[in-house]
């Protein structure tokens, strides 16, 4: 459905991503993770057609990037990082905006715009001006704008970056409600529990690279399951196990309080770069 053959974005010396292989299939809710400067909005603006790769291939739907551009921008929908909305315009206006640049005949536009605003639960602020729009709302109604021409690839830099805990769930609500419905979702996020809750795959990126891919609890199972961390003075003590009897072994040993834990993603990219995710 998504498929990156050796995708590589140069920029003079820099290189933001260095040769992707990657397939992503259809159905799936796909998450690149990794930190900033890792090289995602640059792989997801080669796979939306809005910056050219440097060398290597992607295909949509069969459809390349960089030769079947009218096909490819039918078949999907994009999120952008940053909001892009038209602010002095309504919500409705800026939905309206879009049907007619995917050229969609008046009616079936007026038809989807209502559908759409609906679905995602702004009905009754359809005719107010975007610029008095929460950070929930405005992302809300840039996944409706998405949605307008029914694609069925879905683009999300960073859905829910700068939302509070609860707008953050109701997007992930909507989004995981968006791929029921038959949606293939492909998702950037530095946040780990993100991309944990909501992902079925993951692709760990670090420097433009692709360093882990796998199911959430595959990554994790890679890593040794069970995380040890032991306290004694300023040092901060911490181990992997595959198993807990493992762990407990190891925890009766150390000197000074433990945590025994289950491990989550950013243990996987601690353990695979030696940083956190968020540094
Ligand atoms: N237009 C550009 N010109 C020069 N460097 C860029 C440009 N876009 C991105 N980069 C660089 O490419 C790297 C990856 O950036 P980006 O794809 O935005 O990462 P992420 O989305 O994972 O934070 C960074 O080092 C960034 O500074
Ligand atoms: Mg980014």
């Amino acid at each position: 459905m998504i498929e990156l053959q050796g995708l590589a974005k140069h920029y003079g010396s820099i290189v933001a991503v260095a040769g992707l292989n990657l397939q992503i299939k259809s159905g799936e809710i796909f998450g690149l993770l990794g930190p900033n400067g890792a090289g995602k909005t640059t792989t997801v603006r080669m796979l939306t057609m809005l910056t050219r790769p440097s060398s290597g291939r992607a295909l949509i739907n069969g459809y390349d990037v960089t030769r079947d551009l009218g096909k490819v921008k039918q078949a999907i929908g994009v999120v952008p990082q940053q909001m892009n909305l038209d602010q002095e315009l309504t919500a409705r206006e800026n939905l309206e905006l879009h049907g007619r640049l995917h050229k969609m005949p008046a009616k079936e536009r007026q038809e989807r715009i209502n559908e759409l605003l609906a679905y995602v639960e702004l009905e009754e602020r359809a005719d107010d001006l975007v610029s008095k729009f929460s950070g929930g709302m405005k992302r809300r109604l840039m996944i409706a704008r998405a949605l307008m021409h029914r694609p069925r690839v879905l683009f999300l830099d960073e859905p829910t970056v700068g939302l509070d805990p609860q707008t953050r769930r109701k997007i992930w609500d909507l989004i995981r409600r968006m791929n029921s419905e038959g949606m293939t979702v492909l998702l950037t996020t530095h946040y780990i529990e993100e991309a944990e809750m909501l992902c079925h795959r993951v692709g760990i990126m670090d420097r433009g690279q692709l360093i882990a891919l796998g199911t959430p609890g595959e990554l994790k199972q890679k890593v040794g399951e069970v995380a040890v961390e032991s306290f004694a003075g300023t040092e901060t003590g911490y181990k992997l196990f595959s198993c807990r009897e493992e762990a407990l072994d190891y925890a009766r040993k150390v000197t000074g309080n433990v945590l025994i834990r289950a491990t989550n993603l950013e243990d996987v990219f601690i353990e695979l770069t030696g940083r956190k995710v968020s540094d």
